[in-house]
């Protein structure tokens, strides 16, 4: 087979879908690598590095039998790849149904980390918790580099420095990493999410869990993940959060639920209740923010309080955030290619299908388009 990996920088994107290592092992399976020119080089791996591995550096890798991407692809790009071929990446089957209607129509096989199972076998396949890592870490960097505090304490000659208050909404993968990265850095953090299972991890971690909601309850579904809070029990979460968010430092919000809108839990008067200084960096902003005054893609001062909407936050650690990624693409990659054709039997690969043969094979995203 012919594996391939896009240079996707054009995007503003640094991260690459394989890195050399994944190269000498797929390589290694027998198959053939194509990088396109640079596509590591803003994540640290320079197109010679790819050579060493066992690449060939091409122009067009869009043609290939298996396409490694991180974003989806352009229509552009689309327009080359070939019937019967495997996508694999971030493809965004919930937030952009229409490009999988699209990719549906190249006669491709697209495989969404999106829609992965979420069970122990697929962990190492597992794209949304690595790149949700290096979120987590990478938003309590990008807050510290704002703020006009240190983390930690400090006791000096020049008198004694309290440490910061960090607050982290929602403990999913972003809000745990957040956690230990924001405790590593000496701060004092304290951290709220909806499904009481949080509670042990969030204090494991050495955070204090925010109970914010009156009637203690599991907003769980079965998968693990968030339900979408009713709108008094929503109007309650936001109202016993304020004073918490107005006497930390630095918010980290990370709270999301799959395929709706990140539900909002800071809003305008909060963040004017805030101290002047003060960051909160909402990695929910590609879904709507979960603060008011979140601006997607921009950062926003409003009363000296900074308010961070990156996209980018992974892409910011790309070199790591890649490595992580290319194993969790060459994992789910070695699974695809044990039959021919692919056993979309297989519950791992049967989950991450949202196109076959033409169709959109995810009952979510085709029912997603036709409410569209
Ligand atoms: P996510 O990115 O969809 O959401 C982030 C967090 O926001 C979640 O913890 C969610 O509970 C929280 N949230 C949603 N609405 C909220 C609200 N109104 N207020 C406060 N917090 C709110 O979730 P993520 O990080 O992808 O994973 C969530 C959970 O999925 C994990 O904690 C775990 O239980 C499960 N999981 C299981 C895995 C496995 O078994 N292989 C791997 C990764 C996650």
């Amino acid at each position: 087979m012919i594996i391939s990996a896009p240079n996707q920088t054009r995007q503003g994107e640094h991260r690459v879908a394989l890195t050399p290592d994944a190269v000498r092992s797929l390589v290694s399976d027998g198959h053939t690598v194509h990088v396109e020119q640079s596509a590591g080089t803003a994540a640290g791996y320079p197109d010679e590095a790819y050579v060493e591995a066992g690449a060939k550096i091409v122009d067009n890798p869009w043609t290939a039998d298996v396409i490694a991407v991180v974003e989806p692809p352009t229509p552009d790009d689309r327009a080359h790849i070939r019937v019967g071929a495997i996508i694999v990446g971030l493809l965004r089957p919930l937030d952009e149904p229409g490009g999988i209607a699209q990719l549906a129509k190249t006669g491709a096989t697209s495989l969404a980390f999106e829609t992965l199972p979420r069970i122990t076998r697929a962990q190492s396949m597992d794209a949304l918790s690595s790149q949700a890592t290096a979120v987590g870490y990478q938003a309590v960097i990008e807050a510290t580099s704002r703020l006009p505090r240190f983390l930690p304490m400090l006791t000096t000659a020049a008198g004694t420095i309290r440490p910061a208050k960090a607050l982290i909404l929602g403990a999913g993968v972003a809000g745990l990493q957040a956690i230990a990265t924001a405790r590593r850095l000496g701060a004092v953090v304290s951290a709220f999410d909806v499904r009481s299972a949080a509670a042990e991890q969030v204090e494991s971690l050495g955070a204090k869990f925010i109970e914010a909601v009156t009637t203690p309850q599991d907003a769980s579904t079965a998968g693990g993940y968030a339900k979408e809070l009713a709108a008094d029990e929503q109007a309650t979460v936001v109202a016993n959060l304020a004073p918490h968010v107005i006497d930390s430092d630095l918010v980290i919000s990370t709270a999301q639920i799959p395929g709706r809108q990140a539900p909002l839990l800071i809003t305008a008067d909060t963040v004017h209740g805030m101290r002047p200084g003060a960051v909160i960096v909402d990695t929910a902003a590609a879904t709507g923010g979960n603060c008011a005054l979140t601006k997607p893609g921009e950062t926003v001062v409003v009363d000296g309080i900074t308010i961070v909407g990156d996209l980018d936050l992974a892409s910011r650690v790309a070199g790591d955030a890649s490595q992580m990624y290319a194993r969790n693409v060459t994992t789910l990659l070695k699974l695809a290619l044990e039959t021919s054709p692919i056993n979309l039997e297989d519950e791992v690969l049967a989950g991450c299908a949202v196109t076959h043969g033409g169709k959109i094979t995810n009952e979510r995203v085709r029912a997603m388009l036709e409410e569209a």
